[in-house]
C-alpha cells in the first residue's frame, strides 16, 4: 500500500513543497514594509534581494526605499527628512547608537513579542543585544557582524612586487613601495569622508592598540584624543594617502575593490562588505583575493552590525509584515543566504560555517576569541561606537586632514579633540 497516497501523506507532501517555496499553509492577507537601506553595490544589491525574497515568501510585499551612497551618511539624511515629515519608512537599516537616539524620540516600535518567541536572548551575543535593546526592549534586529579591520591584497599584483603580505604598518609602507616601483597603484582608495575615516580606523586600531582604540575613540578621553600616541597615528594615516592615486577623491569604495579584483591596484583597507563584491565578480576570497587583518590589528576585532529598527505603524497589516520581517531576519536559513552574499559573518550565535570561505571562518573565530581578550571594539567608522553627533564632527576632522596638505598632525589633533566633545 505504499504508493497509495493517504491524505496525511498528501499534506506532508504540500506542507514541504509549502516550506521549500518559503510560503505556510497559513498564509496570512500579506502587509507592506517600506524598506530604507543603501546596498546598491553588486554584492550588497545581492544581500538586499536575499531579505527581498525572504520577505515575499511569507506573503509580504518589500517596497524598496535605497539610497545611494556607501556608509548610509545619505541614506540617513534622506530619513531624517522622512520622519521629520511625520511619514516614516516601515523599516530602516540603522546601527549602534543611533537606535537608541532614534527610541529616545518615541518612534520606534517594540520587537519583544518576536523577540521573546524566537529567544533572542538566547541566540545573540549580548554586546549586540545590548544595542538592539531600548530601556531593556528590543527596537532593532540585527542581520550581520561585519569586521572592519581588513586589508585585501591581490595576489598576482604583490607577487609581480616581489612583495608580501604585511602584517605591521612598517611592512605596509615597504609593500606599497614595491607595488608602486612595479607600477601598480599601490593602494585602491575612495576619497569620500567615510572612507578616510575607515583607513584612519584601522590605522588607530593598529599603532594604538585595542586598549587606547577604545579610550581615545569609543571612551573620546581628551587625555588620548591628545597624545603622542594619536599624534603617531595622525602621521601614519596621511602616510597612506602618499600611495594612492590621483582618481581617488569621490571614488566609490566598490569601484576601488574591482581596482584590487582586477589588479589595478595592490591592497584596499576595508570591511568585509569588499567579500560581497569579490564574491560577485565571481572570484575567491581568500584565494583570488587575499585577506588580512589591517597591519597591526591581527589580534582585534572592529565590530559593524548593520541592523533593521521598526518604525511605529498604524496600518496592522503592515505591523504584521515588519514582524515577519524581524522573525525572518534571525532565522539560520536566511543568515546563512544573506551573510554568504553580503560578506559579513551570521549574527546569531552556534551557525554551521561550512559553506563559508576562509576570510568568513577567520573572522568568526576572531570575534569570538577576541571578546574573550577584551580587544572586540566597536566601529566608530560605522556608527557603532559613539553618538551620530560626535561621529560626524571627527570624521570632518578626519577627512579634512586626508584633503589638506598643509595642515600638521598637530593642527589635526587639536581639532579632533575638539571636535570629540560635540554633543
Ligand atoms: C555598512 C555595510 C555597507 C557598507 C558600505 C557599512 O557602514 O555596515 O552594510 O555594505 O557600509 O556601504
Amino acid at each position: 500500500m505504499k504508493n497509495i497516497p493517504t491524505p496525511t501523506r498528501v499534506l506532508h507532501v504540500v506542507a514541504a513543497a509549502a516550506a521549500l517555496l518559503g510560503t505556510s499553509l497559513a498564509a496570512h492577507a500579506g502587509g507592506e514594509v517600506e524598506v530604507l537601506h543603501y546596498w546598491t553595490s553588486g554584492g550588497e544589491a545581492r544581500a538586499a534581494a536575499s531579505l527581498k525574497a525572504t520577505l515575499q515568501a511569507k506573503g509580504d510585499t518589500w517596497k524598496d526605499f535605497a539610497v545611494a551612497g556607501g556608509g548610509g551618511d545619505s541614506a540617513m539624511t534622506v530619513l531624517k527628512s522622512r520622519v521629520l515629515s511625520g511619514n516614516p519608512p516601515a523599516a530602516a537599516q540603522i546601527k549602534g547608537p543611533s537606535i537608541q537616539e532614534w527610541a529616545s524620540e518615541g518612534v520606534l516600535a517594540n520587537l519583544d513579542d518576536v523577540a521573546k518567541a524566537n529567544n533572542w536572548d538566547a541566540l545573540l551575543p549580548k554586546v549586540v543585544s545590548d544595542v538592539m535593546k531600548y530601556k531593556g526592549s528590543y527596537v532593532a534586529v540585527p542581520v550581520n557582524v561585519h569586521r572592519v579591520n581588513w586589508l585585501w591584497a591581490n595576489p598576482q599584483a604583490l607577487q609581480k612586487a616581489g612583495a608580501k603580505m604585511p602584517t605591521t604598518w612598517d611592512e605596509f609602507f615597504v609593500t606599497a613601495e614595491a607595488l608602486k616601483k612595479a607600477g601598480i597603484i599601490p593602494v585602491a582608495h575612495g576619497g569620500q569622508p567615510w572612507q578616510d575615516f575607515t583607513t584612519f580606523e584601522a590605522v588607530a586600531l593598529g599603532v594604538g592598540g585595542p586598549e587606547f582604540y577604545k579610550k581615545a575613540l569609543v571612551h573620546l578621553e581628551p587625555a588620548s584624543l591628545k597624545s603622542p600616541t594619536m599624534l603617531k597615528i595622525l602621521t601614519t594615516f596621511k602616510h597612506v594617502k602618499d600611495f594612492t592615486d590621483k582618481n581617488a577623491p569621490g571614488r566609490d569604495w566598490n569601484l576601488a575593490t574591482a581596482m584590487v579584483i582586477k589588479g589595478e591596484a595592490g591592497m584596499q583597507i576595508m570591511g568585509d562588505w569588499a567579500k560581497g563584491e569579490i564574491v560577485a565578480a565571481g572570484k575567491v576570497p581568500g584565494k583570488d583575493v587575499l585577506c588580512a587583518a589591517a597591519p597591526g590589528t591581527a589580534n582585534s576585532f572592529t565590530f559593524n552590525v548593520d541592523s533593521f529598527a521598526m518604525f511605529k505603524l498604524k496600518n496592522k497589516a503592515n505591523e504584521q509584515a515588519q514582524k515577519d520581517m524581524a522573525t525572518a531576519i534571525m532565522a539560520p536559513e536566511f543568515q546563512e543566504t544573506f551573510n554568504l552574499a553580503k560578506g559579513s559573518i551570521p549574527v546569531r550565535l552556534n551557525m554551521d560555517m561550512s559553506k563559508f570561505d576562509a576570510c568568513a571562518k577567520l573572522s568568526a573565530h576572531d570575534f569570538v576569541s577576541t571578546a574573550k581578550t577584551n580587544s572586540l571594539v566597536p566601529s566608530i567608522a560605522h556608527g557603532m561606537a559613539v553618538s551620530s553627533a560626535a561621529q560626524g564632527a571627527i570624521q570632518d576632522v578626519v577627512s579634512q586632514y586626508w584633503n589638506t596638505d598643509n595642515m600638521t598632525a598637530q593642527q589635526a589633533m587639536d581639532r579632533l579633540a575638539d571636535a570629540a566633545k560635540t554633543k
